[in-house]
């Protein structure tokens, strides 16, 4: 199943190269939220991947089924063929595909892959996360003033609003505050040691589902904003190396 991961992953991000350069159409599909022509083909090359790899196969998957499964036996695979969508489309190269699949209502095999920086982020259920083959530790780093942050921007005026409080709240705290717009190499920068947190407020389970897993697997932590258990329904996500994650929640202003 991971290889199949990988390869769905891969070759949806090979149509994404191919596409990027060129003019896009960009369909509306809500306030703040696009898709382009290539969302749809990428989509379609990794949903045919994964049916040929495992043919019992059911979907969640951004463009086309985008729905929550009812059973947790059968594999259920959730698809973001282009993570970053608003920068694919204006030309700013940062992207990503994120595949996953879960079975037994946990995610078991997980990869995200960054196709302009030929970066493979992969994990499956304990056996570590890896990219393109080294393994995979978050940092060590304890303090926040010595921790960088990562966001995401919610599309909807109020979680947004909340958004502005905590970083309004945290950005004295904190080394520095980035935002790349792609929830999935969020994730993967936890996983990889180069930032000690990533949060947003509104997150679709395609977004997350592979980088959760990789995270984990990477020794890294992820709960809902106010410190729940995480659960693919949810939309709000705080992932943290671990040893910062008390400290993250104890400045959000999340339901309060
Ligand atoms: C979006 C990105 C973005 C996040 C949004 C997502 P898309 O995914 O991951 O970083 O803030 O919530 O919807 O629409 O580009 O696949
Ligand atoms: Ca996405
Ligand atoms: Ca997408």
């Amino acid at each position: 199943m991971l290889e199949t991961a990988i390869r769905a992953a891969r070759e949806a991000g090979r149509v994404l190269v191919e596409q990027y350069q060129r003019p896009h159409e960009v369909r509306v599909k809500g306030f703040r939220d696009i898709a382009t022509e290539a969302d749809f083909a990428a989509e379609k090359v990794a949903l045919d991947v994964i049916r040929e790899g495992c043919p019992d196969a059911r979907f969640v998957s951004e463009e086309s089924f985008a729905t929550q499964p009812v059973s947790t036996q059968a594999p259920t695979w959730y698809v973001d063929p282009l993570d970053g969508t608003t920068n694919f489309a204006r030309g700013l190269p940062l992207f990503s595909v994120s595949v996953a699949m879960a079975q037994g209502g946990q995610v078991q095999v997980g990869a995200v892959y960054d196709p302009l920086l030929d970066q493979l982020f992969y994990a499956e259920r304990g056996q570590g996360a890896y990219l393109n083959g080294e393994r995979l530790r978050v940092s060590e780093r304890q303090e926040l003033i010595n921790s960088l942050v990562l966001l995401d921007w919610p599309r909807a005026q109020e979680p947004r609003r909340i958004e502005v409080e905590y970083l309004a709240r945290l950005a004295p705290q904190v080394d520095a505050i980035r935002s790349r717009g792609s929830a999935a190499l969020g994730f993967c920068s936890v996983a990889a040691g180069w930032v000690e947190a990533y949060f947003q407020y509104t997150l679709g389970p395609w977004d997350v589902a592979a980088g959760w897993l990789i995270l984990e697997e990477a020794g890294g932590k992820a709960t809902d904003l106010r410190g729940e258990r995480a659960d693919l329904t949810k939309p709000d996500w705080l992932a943290t190396n671990g040893l910062i994650h008390e400290a993250m929640l104890a400045v959000q202003p999340f339901g309060r």
